[in-house]
């Protein structure tokens, strides 16, 4: 049987914090769907396209993993994709609660559906998407917490 997990997120931009998850998400699934939500809610940095595009670039070839968008609930897209895990970053006990609510709503609305929680490296711990778009906003440094094609991303996208 073969297990496919999925990573879904907002990926705006993708990190090494997401790119160190991914790749231990390969550890435990054969297959991996990196699901960029569609959130009309939400007024992204980045559009989807953009935003798998870097993804493609952070992650590079890797035939265990797949990379998807979509919209509505992620408990459907997991039933469409025939997907058994959803793989969550857990960084800190702030996370905790959000994360919580979302893994026991999912189980509801998807029964075989598990969530598995994953801590990223050590020195990734502080990293996220909205850090790394601020300091990118400003023309900070960005080296080694993301990848070349993001932090270019970031340089035309504020000018710096
Ligand atoms: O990277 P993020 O912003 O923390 O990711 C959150 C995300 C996209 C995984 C979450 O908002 C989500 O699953 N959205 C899809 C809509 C959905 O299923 N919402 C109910 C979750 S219980």
């Amino acid at each position: 049987m073969t297990h496919t997990a999925i990573y879904p997120g907002s990926f705006d931009p993708p990190t090494r914090g997401h790119e160190d998850l991914i790749r231990r998400a390969l550890g435990l699934a054969d297959r991996v769907i990196v699901a960029v939500a569609i959130n009309p809610n939400k007024a992204p940095l980045f559009s989807v396209e953009e935003r798998l595009r870097l993804l493609d670039a952070t992650i590079g070839p890797e035939p265990r993993i797949e990379l998807a968008s979509f919209s509505g609930l992620l408990a459907d897209f997991a039933r469409s994709r025939e997907a058994t895990v959803v793989v969550r970053g857990l960084r800190a006990v702030s996370d905790f609660e959000s994360e919580f609510q979302m893994a026991l709503m999912n189980r509801r609305l998807n029964p075989g559906l598990e969530t598995v929680f994953l801590v990223p490296a050590l020195d990734l711990t502080y990293l996220s998407s909205s850090l790394v778009r601020e300091v990118g906003r400003f023309g900070g440094n960005l080296d080694g917490l993301v990848s070349p094609a993001v932090a270019e991303a970031l340089r035309q996208r504020f000018g710096a």
